[in-house]
């Protein structure tokens, strides 16, 4: 459906869990977070309620997120079921992979169209330090357990946090050894993401032209997968490399999504607590239908233009930390 700036709202982002078997620095602290208690998230047929009726509304894109969705139990019936629900065109994952190896053939069946896994450096004390555990060599597993499906398309995406060491062409190089496309996040100021030095995509960009020798690399021109990122060509590369530029190359005026939190709150925007709660529809005797098409409607129309992330002060008391949110 389009929203009050005219832009069609058709990509729904779903957070099945806030639990992660990772501590990323820049989404918890080193303690982790309070995880919610089971009856505080809905549940599978929750979810496919509010699936259900976002297809009414004309949404034909879900994206599984968490947390990390893989250690939610079940999650791959919940991908099948959404997947047969009819409208949805295309589903899919974003995971830290840690978990991706055990699940890539159940994800396969289950209908799963594309993976996006979240790997911010190829070495591996960097990578101990910035998830603060040793899982690397079971995410290296996931992605080359996943090229065995080439029906299935590969991401990586890498938020580059200006550490020492974090080499982020060794990451790109993926995209030249491998059909996976590496897409760099340019790193948002929310939760714990604000004390981490920003790089942009032209820095970036700059990085890789001269560490792999490459006279430019070119735009693609038409929009590729579901999400804000824009992709270049390398010359000799399988794979492409994108760049997911919220600060440098704000693509709030093409913003086609919402966020269903684990807890039920349709999140209209990254940066904002806007939006409406669907679970205490779906829980408190108002759980028809019609109620739940108003309440998604009315979240959708008072949708915000778009983020401020460089003029307002964030509050952390007023913002979800992207475990809670789903990135
Ligand atoms: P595909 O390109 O189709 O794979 O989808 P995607 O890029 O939306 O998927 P993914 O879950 O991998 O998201 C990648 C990054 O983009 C995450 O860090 C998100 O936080 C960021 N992102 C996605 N949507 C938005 C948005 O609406 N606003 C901002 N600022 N960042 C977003
Ligand atoms: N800024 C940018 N990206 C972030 N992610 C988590 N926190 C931030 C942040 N502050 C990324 C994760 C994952 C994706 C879903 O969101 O690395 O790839
Ligand atoms: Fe887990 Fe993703 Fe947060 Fe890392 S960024 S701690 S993988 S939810």
């Amino acid at each position: 459906m389009l929203d009050s700036y005219n832009r069609n709202i058709d990509y729904l982002r779903i957070s099945v869990t806030d639990r992660c078997n990772l501590r990323c620095m820049y989404c918890m602290p080193s303690e982790g977070v309070e995880f919610l208690n089971h009856n505080e998230i809905l549940n599978y047929d929750e979810i496919i309620k509010v699936c259900q009726a976002a297809v009414k509304l004309g949404f034909k894109k879900i994206k599984i997120t968490g947390g990390e969705p893989l250690v939610r139990k079940d999650v791959l019936g919940l991908i099948k079921d959404i997947k047969s629900l009819e409208g949805i065109e295309n589903i899919t994952i974003t995971t830290n992979g840690v978990l991706l190896a055990e699940n890539m053939e159940g994800l396969y069946k289950a209908g799963i169209d594309s993976i996006n896994v979240s790997l911010d450096t190829l070495n591996r004390e960097l990578y101990k330090q910035i998830t603060r555990r040793d899982e690397l060599e079971n995410v290296k597993k996931g992605l080359l357990e996943a090229l065995k499906y080439p029906s299935v398309a590969l991401k990586v995406n890498c938020v580059p946090m200006g550490l020492e060491g974090q080499s982020l062409t060794d990451v790109a190089a993926l995209a030249k050894e491998y059909p996976i496309h590496v897409r760099f996040i340019e790193i948002m100021p929310i939760g714990w993401g604000k004390n981490y030095r920003f790089l942009s995509e032209e820095e970036i960009k700059d990085l890789i032209v001269k560490e792999f020798g490459l006279d430019e690399m070119v735009l693609y021109k038409e929009k590729l997968g579901n999400g804000p990122c824009r992709y270049y060509k390398a010359d000799g590369f399988k794979g492409k490399i994108g760049f997911i530029s919220a600060i440098s190359h704000k693509f709030c005026g093409d913003c086609n999504r919402v966020r269903l939190t684990s807890t039920g709150f349709l999140k209209t925007c990254l940066q904002y607590d806007t939006g409406m709660d669907l679970k205490a529809v779906l829980r408190n005797g108002f759980g028809d239908e019609e109620m739940l098409l108003e309440t998604i409607k009315e979240a959708i129309y008072k949708k915000p233009d778009g983020h401020r992330f460089l003029t307002t002060d964030i509050k952390d008391e007023n913002i979800l930390g992207m475990s809670q949110i789903g990135g």
